[in-house]
């Protein structure tokens, strides 16, 4: 299945792509991912995204679709995929068409995640994410048993650095400017699924999967 989340920052993608890549079996992309990767190893593209993601900016559509390509061109995705924050301009997606078009494939299902701002939040100001495997905590929703310490690996967590308040706000404006058509423009193509992204993690997983069933996956 090929498959794309969309929510805004915080929403939930992160956390319910883990769920929902493992059941379809495809790979977990995630653009926010890619691009924190590489600035932890200070490439050439982590600098250039850098100076977008810590003021709250969506990089570049070249930067991105170029990166996505490179992605999805690797032997892991030719069978399917799920894209976690990818794609979150009209550029983008209608790139995303003509790539999947030229392989002779398209994507299956958009599945929108829906949270209001206040709740988007909360979620933002209290994650934690392992320095060592990548899980996603929330000190108050989905807390370690032992502070600042991952359960599963033993590792550290840290604070992103993009979700301080004002960079969180920043982010919150690009997502209706720039994200939120999205919305139409899957609609109009009859890929669009919107579930309740609120309550307990395990409820929202459930309906996740849910949809997916209703249309094959
Ligand atoms: P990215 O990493 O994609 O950030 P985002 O879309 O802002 O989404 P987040 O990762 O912040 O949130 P999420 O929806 O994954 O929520 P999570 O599961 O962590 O992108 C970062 C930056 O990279 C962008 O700002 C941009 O600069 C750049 N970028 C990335 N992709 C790009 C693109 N395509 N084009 C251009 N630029 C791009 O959950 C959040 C918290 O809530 C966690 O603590 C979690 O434990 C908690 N939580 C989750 N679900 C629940 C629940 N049901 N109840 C209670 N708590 C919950």
């Amino acid at each position: 299945m090929r498959l794309v989340l969309v929510g805004p920052p915080g929403a939930g993608k992160g956390t319910q792509a883990e769920f929902i890549a493992a059941h379809l079996a495809v790979p977990k992309i995630s653009t926010g991912d890619i691009f924190r990767a590489n600035v932890s190893q200070g490439t050439p593209l982590g600098v250039e995204a850098k100076r977008y993601m810590d003021a709250g900016k969506l990089v570049p559509d070249e930067v991105t679709i170029n990166m996505v390509r490179d992605r999805l061109a690797e032997p892991d995705a030719a069978e399917g995929f799920l894209l976690d924050g990818f794609p979150r301009t009209t550029p983008q997606a209608a790139a995303l068409d003509k790539l999947l078009a030229d392989l002779g494939s398209g994507l299956d299902l958009v599945l929108e995640l829906v949270v209001d701002d206040d709740e988007v939040i909360r979620r933002l100001s209290g994650r934690r994410t392992c320095r060592g495997c990548g899980k996603i905590w929330h000190v108050e929703f989905d807390a370690p048993s032992q502070e600042g310490i991952c359960d599963r690996c033993g590792a550290q967590l840290f604070q992103r650095d993009d979700d301080k308040a004002e960079t969180i706000a920043e982010r919150l404006r690009e997502y209706a400017d720039k994200t939120a058509p999205l919305v139409d423009y899957y609609g109009a193509q009859g890929k669009l699924v919107g579930i309740d992204a609120t309550g307990p993690v395990e409820d929202v997983t459930v309906r996740a999967i849910d949809a997916l069933r209703s249309y094959g996956g």
